[in-house]
């Protein structure tokens, strides 16, 4: 078959390789697993190690690799030094990018692509990774770091790093479950850009780099910055409508709406709108659900266009009193783990990952000397 006859454009629709991590085509599985029951049974350790080894752990490994990533939670003091004197102005997502290429120079296994090594490189990260985001969060506001508790899980030391505070449980199992919606989708842009690096045999950490700079794109994962600028420019419900229509009359895009796969709707949001919701009523933020639901009421109608994970996640950072700019790395926090299980298992079964272009530039023209160009 020749390339033209396959093109499609974006990828769309095209199956651009074999894996086992999760499936969207029957609902979304991690593993096998629904997401929703995972959302509903799990905490996001327990998730993080179904996608880096394959089946939920027992309550000793769970326990295991809890010690593990709780060991780990620790960074090069030359990257607290960068952390302290990036500019305050620098986006948490490019201070993050930063910090994992950063880290890998300080791990002993980067050169090591072996299925081990990658594990063992994976579970650092998982730890690492919250704590450089909250450390340089910290830092840009001129505070010092706080450090991790071992008896706190995952989603409650991010916020207690972030705060100094002991959050509370509610609080916590929104932002755990939030984190089990993100921790893997496929082969999204980000995934498949890590898995692409992968396939060159290049290492782990280039990957989560190259897959961090995909993620924070206003298209993918950076939408979820957007929601609140969004609410708050539409104001209260009352005038919310006319806001959003006038937006959809300019051709605006709505972040956090649409999905190049979920036509009808995305499960994920449907399960983190219950936590947005619980959280905007403990903050006093309800308006905003309001306002919500009207660009929800107007999209559907309007463009059959309805809301993707990062419409509810922005909602409920923001009533979980998170800044903005925390929101994407967040969401890296989570999707680390399914970048790195990609990694594995394309190593795993490597081909060079190298489609075709369709050319559409100039003809086939000669090329002259400078002096005879004129
Ligand atoms: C995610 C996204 C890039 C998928 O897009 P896609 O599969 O490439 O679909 P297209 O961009 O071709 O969109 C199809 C049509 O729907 C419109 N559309 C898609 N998403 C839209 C949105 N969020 N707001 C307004 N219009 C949208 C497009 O303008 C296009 O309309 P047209 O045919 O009149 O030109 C897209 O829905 C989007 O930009 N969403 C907002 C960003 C976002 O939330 N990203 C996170 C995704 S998880």
């Amino acid at each position: 078959m020749s390339a033209s006859e396959i093109y499609s454009p974006g990828l769309e629709g095209v199956i651009a390789g074999e894996t086992a991590i999760s499936t969207v085509t029957e609902g979304l599985r991690y593993r096998g697993y629904p997401v929703t029951e995972l959302a509903e049974h799990c905490g996001f350790e327990e998730v993080a190690f179904l996608l880096l080894h394959g089946e939920l752990p027992t309550a000793r490994q769970l326990t295991e690799f809890r010690k593990r990533v709780a060991v780990a939670r620790r960074l090069p003091e030359p990257l607290r030094d960068l952390l302290r004197a990036l500019p305050r102005w620098t986006p948490a997502m490019d201070a993050l990018r930063s910090s994992v290429s950063v880290l890998a120079h300080f791990d002993q296994d980067t050169p090591d692509s072996s299925r081990d090594a990658d594990l063992r490189k994976a579970e650092r990260l998982l730890a690492q990774i919250p704590v450089a985001v909250a450390d340089r969060h910290r830092f840009s506001k001129g505070l010092q770091p706080v450090p991790a508790r071992d008896d706190l899980s995952h989603a409650a030391n991010f916020l207690y790093m972030l705060t100094g505070k002991e959050p509370d449980a509610a609080a916590t199992r929104a932002l755990d479950v939030s984190l089990i919606l993100y921790a893997e989708h496929e082969f999204n842009a980000s995934t498949f850009t890590a898995r692409v690096v992968a396939s060159t045999e290049s290492d782990l950490h280039s990957a989560v780099v190259a897959a961090i700079g995909a993620l924070k794109g206003r298209l993918h994962g950076g939408a979820n910055e957007q929601v609140m600028a969004l609410l708050e420019a539409a104001g209260d419900p009352e005038h919310a409508e006319a806001w959003v229509r006038a937006a959809l009359a300019r051709k605006e895009r709505v972040m956090g709406f649409g999905h190049r796969i979920y036509k009808s709707g995305d499960v994920r949001a449907g399960i983190l709108k219950e936590y947005a919701r619980k959280a905007a009523e403990a903050a006093g933020l309800l308006q905003w659900e309001e306002t919500a639901a009207v660009f929800e009421r107007i999209l559907a109608e309007e463009k059959h266009l309805y809301p993707n994970l990062d419409w509810p996640a922005g909602r409920l950072y923001h009533a979980l009193g998170l800044e903005t700019s925390l929101y994407t790395p967040i969401f890296v926090t989570a999707r680390v783990a399914g970048w790195a299980a990609h990694v594995i298992e394309q190593a795993a079964h490597n081909r060079l990952i190298r489609p075709r272009g369709r050319y559409v530039g100039p003809e086939r023209r000669s090329a002259r000397p400078l002096a005879e160009r004129g």
